[in-house]
């Protein structure tokens, strides 16, 4: 037998290698090039797996497809909240119809929703057509598996890792935009917020070292990449159990040191981390992107602490506070959580009232979804579903209000856009974000994606800006 390395990344390389030729002769007994295509659910996180995904897909001989009609498809799943496993259920039948017409289909489910035991015991009873289940912690075992799962009469190849320590560097990637890329920080989370399922399903806290990150930095900078998005669950916990120390501050200091990275943004902090190091970084620093994503969850300093967030309702404000005085411009926005078990209309009104005074520039309001295996899930007082409902629609309604108040502001200035692309369904129109994370479109051609360019922002749509193109 050959020797197979036991090293990563060379032993996922070694069965990269002996893909090509077999997935070649796939082809060719197809008559045609085989393709692939990855759907994405959930966070950033999963989005930067998924570009991992399709860089071992494409290095073994896949094209990508624009639909599900592929000869390897993968969901990468998501199942922080009820409705994100409803979606990926509801959609797996309709890829089993779709094996049935082609015989060198092959399907994999990963991700979060891999990660509970429930959720594969599904797929192993209803869903024997799915080819590979794996989860979070051996996403870069992907070549190995189907190598394995193409050499074994096995029907479904099933591989779930309880946890890692490992991180695994230096494989392939096949990004979805050329100017702009995520790059991990931390990997995991050791919040436990007690509704949350990504401590279960993502593992403990594990930061990449500096230099790799610097490394990465430096080596997307060299392929034209100019705006740096720094991943993780908790960013300004970063740097725990590293050899040498890091603070998040002298990581965000070290990357905007790369030459060729024009903007760095970072996502997500929290607010119990956030240190003055770090305002004091994002006001030296013109790199730094305006803007501030800072999940509160919820207004009342009670339900925070069923929720194990360790700050109350003040500390939030006193930070939002001193975050807006230090950088002055700075986009706020933030996640809500409505309907918490025992939330009563007192802490609701806590909530809108921390909605009032941060004045977000936008919110992303969710409703409490039960998580099995969570402490909250088993916390008494839930909220009946008409009085979330209810309380969901009159956040709502405040949110939208302070957001359209928010970005009134910049009507009539002008600022650096980061073109992004075309604005899609309106012809000779372009779509690019600005520094503080706000969408602009305005007229131009295709040849300007990717580069930074002066908008003047003529008149504010709400969420959105339209404007028009200064200098090229
Ligand atoms: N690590 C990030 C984001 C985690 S998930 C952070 O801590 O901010 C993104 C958002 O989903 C959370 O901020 C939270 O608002 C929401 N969320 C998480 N679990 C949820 C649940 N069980 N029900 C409803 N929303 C939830
Ligand atoms: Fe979940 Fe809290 Fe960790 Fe965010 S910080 S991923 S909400 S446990
Ligand atoms: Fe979902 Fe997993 Fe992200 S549960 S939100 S994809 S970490």
């Amino acid at each position: 037998m050959e020797f197979i390395p036991n090293t990563e990344p060379e032993r996922q390389y070694w069965f990269m290698d002996r893909l090509r030729s077999m997935i070649a002769e796939e082809a060719q007994r197809a008559g045609r090039d085989l393709t692939y295509c990855i759907r994405t659910f959930g966070c950033q996180m999963n989005a930067k797996d998924s570009e991992k995904l399709a860089g071992v897909l494409e290095n073994i001989g896949y094209k990508e497809a624009d639909s599900e009609n592929a000869d390897f498809v993968i969901y990468n799943t998501c199942t922080v909240r009820e409705n994100a496993n409803t979606r990926v259920y509801g959609r797996i039948g309709y890829l089993g119809t779709l094996k049935a017409k082609n015989p060198f289909m092959k399907i994999a489910l990963c991700g979060c929703m891999m990660q509970e035991a429930h959720e594969v015991e599904k797929v192993k009873k209803s869903y024997r057509f799915v080819d590979i289940v794996f989860g979070t912690h051996n996403i870069f075992k992907l070549a190995e598996l189907i190598y394995e799962k193409m050499n074994s009469e096995n029907k479904q190849l099933i591989d779930i890792w309880e946890g890692t320590s490992e991180i695994v560097e230096d494989l392939p990637s096949s990004r979805k935009f050329d100017f702009k890329a995520g790059i991990n920080i931390t990997y995991g989370c050791d919040n436990f917020c007690t509704y949350c399922i990504v401590p279960y399903v993502r593992g403990r806290e594990r930061s990449r070292k500096p230099e790799d990150i610097v490394k990465e930095a430096k080596e997307l900078a060299a392929k034209g990449v100019i705006e740096v998005m720094l991943l993780g669950q908790n960013v300004n916990s970063y740097g725990k159990g590293l050899e040498e120390h890091c603070s998040f501050a002298e990581l965000l200091k070290k990357v905007c040191e790369v030459e060729g990275i024009k903007r760095v943004r970072f996502m997500t902090p929290h607010p119990k981390d956030f240190s003055d190091e770090v305002i004091e970084v994002m006001k030296n620093e013109p790199k730094i992107c305006a803007h501030v994503h800072l999940p509160v969850q919820s207004g009342s300093s009670a339900i925070l602490k069923r929720m194990n967030r360790h700050y109350a309702k003040e500390q939030y404000l006193t930070l939002v506070e001193k975050i807006k005085r230090e950088l002055p411009g700075v986009a706020l926005t933030t996640d809500i959580i409505v309907g918490f078990p025992g939330e009563t209309e007192e802490d609701f009104l806590d909530t809108v009232d921390v909605v009032r005074k941060c004045g977000f520039d936008s919110a992303f309001t969710f409703i409490y979804s039960k998580r099995t295996g969570t402490p909250a899930a088993s916390y008494p007082d839930e909220v009946p579903e008409d009085v979330v409902k209810d309380r969901f629609e009159r956040l709502l309604a405040v949110c939208r209000e302070e957001s359209e108040k928010a970005a009134e502001r910049l009507t009539g200035k002008t600022a650096e856009v980061l073109v992004e692309g075309l604005d899609e369904g309106k012809s000779g129109m372009l779509t690019g974000r600005l520094s503080n994370n706000l969408l602009v479109h305005f007229e131009g051609c295709e040849n300007l994606i990717g580069k930074i360019l002066k908008v003047k922002l003529d008149e504010c749509k709400g969420f959105y800006y339209l404007g028009s193109l200064l200098s090229e």
